[in-house]
C-alpha cells in the first residue's frame, strides 16, 4: 500500500476536489467555498463545506473532514490504498503494480489481511458447494428454489462436515492461525484445538458495497438451532453500518430501496428481479444502516415478516428511518411469512402489485396501535384518539403534520376541530418533536476542559495560518512546530511549517500523511476551526496577537511540567518565556 509520497500527491492534485464530491454530493458555491447536504450524518441545512483554495471538505455538523482521499475512503468504505487506486484511475495516473511479498504483506494494513483471508475463505466454500462434498448444501439451494445464476451472483458456499478443512486450506494457502481466528471463522479450545466455525452450513458471504467480503452468515440444512451462525463484528465487518445485498441494490437503479429481514429473503428478491433489496446482518436495523440508505434513495419499502416478531421490528425500523429523514413504507406480505415465500407462491408480479400499494409507514403505526384498543368501548376509543395525537406530534414540520391530521382525521372519523385541539393540547405538554441530531461516533460535545481550551487555541492557529498563509513569517518569529503540544497536531504543524517556510502551501497533501481516517478526520479539523468574523483590522490583530499569545502561553506551562522528563524541554521554557515577554510588550500588525 505504500505508493511513493510524490505520486500519491500528484493524484491528489489531479483529482480536484469540488469536481469528485460533486459526482457524489449536489454543491452549491457560497462565498470561496462550495456548500450541501453532508453526505455522512443526517441533515437539512447543508453544513458541508468544500473548498478548492484548501482543497479540503469538512462539516460543521458532524466534524467530518480531511481531503479528497479521506473522502472516498469515507464514502466508498475503501482503504487509503483503494482510495489512491480509484482517484489515479480517474485521473489517469499510471501506478506500479502491487506486489503482494513477503515483506509487503507485513506492511499491508491489517485491515486488508483480513479482506484477503475472508476472500480466501469464500472461494473456498464456493467450490466445496460446486463439489461432490457440497451436493447435500447445493441440493438444499435447490430445494429453496434458487438457481444456479442466483448462487453465483451471491457467492453461495458451503462449509463442510469436517471439523477443520477451512483452517487447514487457509494454512496451506499461507494465512497464520491467529488471523484466520481473528477474522472470525475458526475458534480454538483445548478440546479441538484449531476448529472450523461454520461446519456443515450453506454459506452466505456478507459483502460491503464495493463486493468485498467482510463476513459470513451460514444457515443449517434443516431444522437444526441455530438456523443461522454469522461472524461476529471484526475490524473490518461492522454490522451496523453494513447493509447484506447493498452491493448490488446501489447501482440498481430503482428510486425506492426494499428492506427485508432475512439473507434469503433479498436473494429471492433479486432473483425475482427486485435488485434494489437489502437486509441487515443478523441484527436489528440500525441509524448508520438508514444514514447508509439515504446516500442512495429517499424511499425505503419494508418487507419484513408479518408475523408479531416481524411487525415489532418494522415499527423500530420505520422509527429510525423517519429520523434519517426518509420516507418509510410497509409491504404487506399477507398471507405469507416473507418475501421470499410470497414470491415463491405467488411471483414477481403479485408482489410489484403489492409495492405499489405500500402502506405509508404512519398509518401501518396507528393500524397496529388499533389493535390494542377496542373501539367500540368509548372509553378504549379516546385512549386510542389520545394516543393517534400524541404521535402526531411526532411532526415538527407545521404543513407535514396538518396534512398528516386531516388525513388521520378523515380515516378514523374523529372530528378534525377535536384532533387539532387533542394534538395541540399535547404538544403544549411535549413540543412538537424536533429532529433529533446525534453526534457521530466519537465527537461527543467538547467540553471546556483546559486540555480542550489548549488543543482550540492550537487549531485555531492553523486555520487561520492555512486561510492567510502570508502571516507565516509574523507568526513563525514566535510560534514553532514544538508549541503544538497534540502529537498530531504537532506532526501537522511541522509540515505545514516546512512548507510555508520554502513559499510552499498545499494543506491537503498533509492531510495524506495520516494513513488512518480517524486521524485524517482529526487533521482536517485542523484546518477548518471556525473563525469569529472580525471587522476591522484593528480586532483582528488583537485576536491574532491573542491567539500567538495563548498558544505560546500553554506551552510554555506544558514544557515547564515537563522538565525533567524531557530533554529539550528545558530549551522551550527559556524560548517561551523570552516569546512570552515580548509579544506582552509588542503589537502584532497585519500590514506587510
Ligand atoms: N438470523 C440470525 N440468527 C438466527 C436467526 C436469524 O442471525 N438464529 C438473522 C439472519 O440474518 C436471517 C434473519 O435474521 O436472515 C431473518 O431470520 P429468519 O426470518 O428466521 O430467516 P430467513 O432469512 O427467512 O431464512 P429462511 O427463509 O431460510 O428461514
Ligand atoms: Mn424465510
Amino acid at each position: 500500500m505504500y505508493y511513493p509520497d510524490e505520486l500519491v500527491e500528484e493524484v491528489r492534485m489531479k483529482n480536484d476536489i469540488v469536481d469528485v464530491i460533486s459526482g457524489y454530493v449536489r454543491l452549491q458555491k457560497k462565498g470561496a467555498n462550495h456548500f450541501g447536504l453532508c453526505p455522512f450524518h443526517n441533515e437539512k441545512s447543508p453544513s458541508f463545506s468544500v473548498s478548492g483554495g484548501k482543497q479540503m471538505y469538512y462539516c460543521f455538523g458532524c466534524g467530518a473532514g480531511g481531503n479528497v482521499f479521506t473522502f472516498i475512503m469515507n464514502y466508498e468504505n475503501y482503504s487509503f490504498a483503494e482510495a489512491v487506486k480509484m482517484l489515479a484511475d480517474r485521473a489517469g495516473v499510471n501506478l506500479p503494480e502491487m506486489e503482494y511479498s513477503e515483506e509487503v504483506q507485513k506492511k499491508e494494513g491489517h485491515r486488508s489481511r483480513l479482506l484477503e483471508v475472508n476472500k480466501e475463505a469464500a472461494k473456498y466454500y464456493y467450490y466445496l458447494l460446486r463439489s461432490p462434498q457440497g451436493e447435500k448444501g447445493y441440493r438444499y439451494l435447490e430445494g429453496r428454489a434458487l438457481g444456479k445464476e442466483t448462487m453465483q451472483k451471491f457467492g453461495l458456499g458451503f462449509a463442510g462436515m469436517s471439523g477443520s478443512s477451512l483452517v487447514q486450506y487457509l494454512r496451506s494457502k499461507g494465512y497464520r492461525d491467529e488471523l484466520v481466528q481473528e477474522a472470525g471463522l475458526a475458534g480454538f479450545d483445548e478440546k479441538y484445538g484449531m476448529h472450523d466455525k461454520f461446519w456443515n452450513r450453506v454459506m452466505f458471504p456478507i459483502q460491503d458495497i464495493n463486493h468485498r467480503v467482510i463476513g459470513f452468515g451460514g444457515r443449517v440444512m434443516g431444522d437444526a438451532k441455530p438456523k443461522y451462525l454469522n461472524s461476529p463484528e471484526t475490524m473490518v465487518f461492522d454490522k451496523s453500518r453494513n447493509l447484506y445485498g447493498l452491493n448490488f441494490a446501489r447501482t440498481s437503479r430503482k428510486n425506492n430501496v426494499i428492506l427485508c429481514e432475512g439473507y434469503m429473503d433479498v436473494i429471492a428478491m433479486h432473483q425475482a428481479g427486485f435488485t434494489q433489496a437489502v437486509a441487515s446482518l443478523g441484527t436489528s436495523f440500525t441509524s448508520g444502516q438508514a444514514n447508509l440508505l439515504k446516500r442512495y434513495v429517499k424511499e425505503v419499502l419494508l418487507a419484513y415478516d408479518s408475523d408479531g416478531a416481524g411487525v415489532k421490528a418494522a415499527l423500530r425500523a420505520i422509527g429510525i428511518l423517519k429520523e434519517a429523514g426518509l420516507s418509510g413504507k410497509v409491504i404487506r406480505m399477507e398471507p405469507y411469512k416473507d418475501p421470499d415465500e410470497f414470491v415463491k407462491n405467488l411471483g414477481a408480479e403479485a408482489f410489484q402489485e403489492r409495492m405499489d400499494r405500500a402502506e405509508n409507514s404512519f398509518f401501518f403505526e396507528l393500524r397496529m396501535l388499533e389493535r390494542e384498543y377496542d373501539l367500540t368501548d368509548p372509553e378504549s376509543k379516546t385512549g386510542f384518539h389520545r394516543e393517534i395525537a400524541k404521535k402526531l406530534c411526532g411532526f415538527s414540520e407545521d404543513v407535514e403534520r396538518e396534512n398528516y391530521v386531516q388525513a388521520v382525521a378523515e380515516r378514523y372519523h374523529i372530528g378534525l376541530e377535536n384532533l387539532r385541539k387533542l394534538v395541540v393540547s399535547y404538544a403544549a405538554q411535549t413540543g412538537f418533536a424536533s429532529p433529533v441530531v446525534r453526534p457521530k461516533s466519537g465527537i461527543a460535545a467538547k467540553k471546556n476542559t483546559p486540555e480542550e481550551n489548549r488543543k482550540k487555541s492550537q487549531r485555531l492557529l492553523i486555520t487561520w495560518l492555512t486561510e492567510e498563509p502570508s502571516l507565516y513569517p509574523k507568526i513563525a518569529k514566535y510560534i514553532t512546530p514544538e508549541d503544538f503540544t497534540e502529537e498530531l497536531y504537532r506532526k501537522v504543524a511541522d509540515r505545514l511549517f516546512e512548507g510555508l517556510s520554502k513559499g510552499e502551501y498545499q494543506p491537503a497533501s498533509i492531510i495524506s500523511m495520516f494513513a488512518d481516517e480517524e486521524e485524517q478526520r482529526e487533521a482536517a479539523a485542523l484546518f477548518n476551526t471556525k473563525l469569529t468574523e472580525l471587522k476591522t483590522k484593528q480586532e483582528r490583530e488583537k485576536a491574532l496577537h491573542d491567539i500567538i499569545y495563548t498558544v505560546k502561553k500553554n506551552s510554555y506551562e506544558y514544557y515547564s511540567g515537563r522538565m525533567g522528563a524531557e530533554i529539550n524541554a528545558v530549551n522551550q521554557v527559556i524560548a517561551g518565556k523570552k516569546a512570552l515577554e515580548e509579544l506582552s510588550k509588542t503589537h502584532i500588525s497585519l500590514d506587510e
